[in-house]
């Protein structure tokens, strides 16, 4: 295949700058603007819309086609035949585990569930109010402390063991958190129940009775964790590469991978969406909410609609608004279903408005994954939680990825416009009693 070359030819400097095309396998290729800085110029791209930071087999979203594969395979398709497991092992190694991989794959994670007794020391510290982000944030990044010595990031094998280790460990952080807000023993991981078994087995279960586990329930959690697995170059994961790239320890990378996804524009969308269809209350007032979303003086937006890559629908949140349908009837949740059917009225009027139409603006991820997480009795503020328990293979994937080639230290550059060189004013106050 001939190699593509672009040609930037710069006003007022002689001859032409030729930069390679790099071919992708699927979508955009790319510009390699690397020898541009040779030419004492750089790229300017605030928010990364048009630039690639990095290449990757893990991930591919075709955002017109509302297209999402996880290494090649359709998101729709691992969402009805895979499990979260799968798909973690998937994102880690590329290909689909044979049998025997499989189960062996699920006993490492099984038996990496339990966290050191210590860290419950840490949710002492913490008001019974505090956000569960914010606990979250704080003891993802304290297990730094208790694998960092033995650590050594170079090794392709310790770095899949702590890969495995956070995946493990997550959901019973995530239900620690919870159990911390509502003042509620710790549960202990139960080796016998699966992933999400045993993540709402840890949320909901107490020493003092059996709990029963609905299994219709436990594949829609099982299933909001595939749908939240990966997603290429998002915002956390970039923050995760970047703190990666600098050599930091993978649960310190993950910590500020978990900060990143809290904003409202990001992760937290989710719990957002609640509060958004809470306010509206009820049909009759969702076209006061679109006028909101739609006025240029006001900055409310439609929270789960829009997407920096999506100008289709979100692959994710189809199979999500199909998933809550079956959630609501196996709960009978009345209040849930009025909910829902407010979200599904503002989805159809938002999607017939010429102002979404025109932006392109479609429900995404965050817009239906509320309800079901609601219906299943998981308070709002649990949400992004929830979200980040199951980013974390991707994010893990894409750290593992970078570390496993030839990568360098990210380090952005910037368009100055500040002050140019002046001197100090030396003696300024000559002759001031000081
Ligand atoms: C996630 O990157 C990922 O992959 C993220 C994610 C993942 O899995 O990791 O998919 C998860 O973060 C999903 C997104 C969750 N966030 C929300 O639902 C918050 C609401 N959405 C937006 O704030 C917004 O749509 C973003 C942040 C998601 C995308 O913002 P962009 O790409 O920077 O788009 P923009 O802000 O430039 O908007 C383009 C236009 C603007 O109007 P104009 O200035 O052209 O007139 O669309 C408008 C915006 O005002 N717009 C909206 C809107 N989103 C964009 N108007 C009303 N409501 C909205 N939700």
């Amino acid at each position: 295949m001939t190699r593509k070359t672009a040609r930037l030819t710069i006003d007022g400097e002689p001859g032409t700058v030729e930069l390679p095309i790099h071919e992708s396998s699927a979508g955009p290729s790319v510009i390699d603007v690397r020898g541009l800085s040779e030419q004492g110029i750089f790229t300017y791209d605030p928010g990364f819309m048009s630039t690639a930071a990095c290449d990757s087999d893990i991930t591919f979203i075709n955002g017109d086609d509302g297209v999402l594969l996880h290494r090649g395979y359709p998101i729709e398709q691992l969402a009805e035949h895979s499990s979260f497991l799968e798909t973690c092992y998937l994102l880690l190694h590329g290909e689909l585990p044979e049998a025997g991989e499989k189960l062996e794959f699920e006993n490492n994670i099984r038996y990496h569930t339990m966290v050191d007794q210590q860290i419950h020391q840490f949710f002492r510290g913490f008001p019974r109010s505090s956000h569960p982000m914010s606990m979250l944030v704080s003891v993802a990044g304290a297990l730094s402390a208790f694998y960092h010595h033995s650590l050594d990031i170079s090794d392709p094998e310790h770095r899949m063991l702590v890969a495995q280790r956070i995946i493990a460990k997550m959901p019973t952080l995530a239900a620690m958190c919870y159990k911390h807000g509502v003042g509620q023993p710790f549960m202990y991981p139960r080796n016998s129940l699966g992933f999400a078994e045993n993540f709402l087995h840890m949320l909901f279960g107490t020493p003092c009775e059996e709990q029963d586990i609905n299994p219709v329930l436990a594949r829609a959690m099982d299933l909001i964790f595939l749908l939240h697995a990966d997603h290429e170059q998002n915002a956390s994961t970039s923050t995760v590469r970047l703190a990666g790239s600098t050599g930091a320890n993978p649960f310190s990378c993950i910590a500020a991978g978990i900060a990143a996804l809290w904003g409202p524009a990001h992760g937290g969308a989710n719990e957002a969406v609640l509060k958004m269809l809470f306010e509206i209350g009820s049909e009759s007032r969702i076209d006061e909410f679109i006028r909101r979303a739609k006025d240029p003086d006001d900055p409310y937006r439609l929270m789960g609609f829009g997407h920096r890559v999506y100008k289709n629908f979100d692959p994710r949140a189809t199979v999500m608004r199909e998933a809550c349908d079956r959630v609501l009837e196996e709960v009978g949740a009345a209040a849930d279903g009025a909910l829902f059917r407010i979200a599904r009225r503002l989805e159809q009027i938002a999607l017939e408005d010429d102002y979404f139409v025109e932006r392109k603006l479609y429900p995404n991820v965050d817009f239906y994954s509320g309800i079901i997480l609601r219906a299943l009795g998981i308070p709002t503020s649990m949400f992004t939680v929830i979200f980040a328990t199951g980013r974390t293979p991707g994010w893990m994937a894409h750290w593992n990825e970078m570390l496993s080639g030839a990568y360098k230290i990210g380090r952005p550059r910037q368009l100055y416009r500040g002050p140019v060189k002046r001197d100090y004013p030396v003696g300024r106050f000559a002759g001031n009693s000081a």
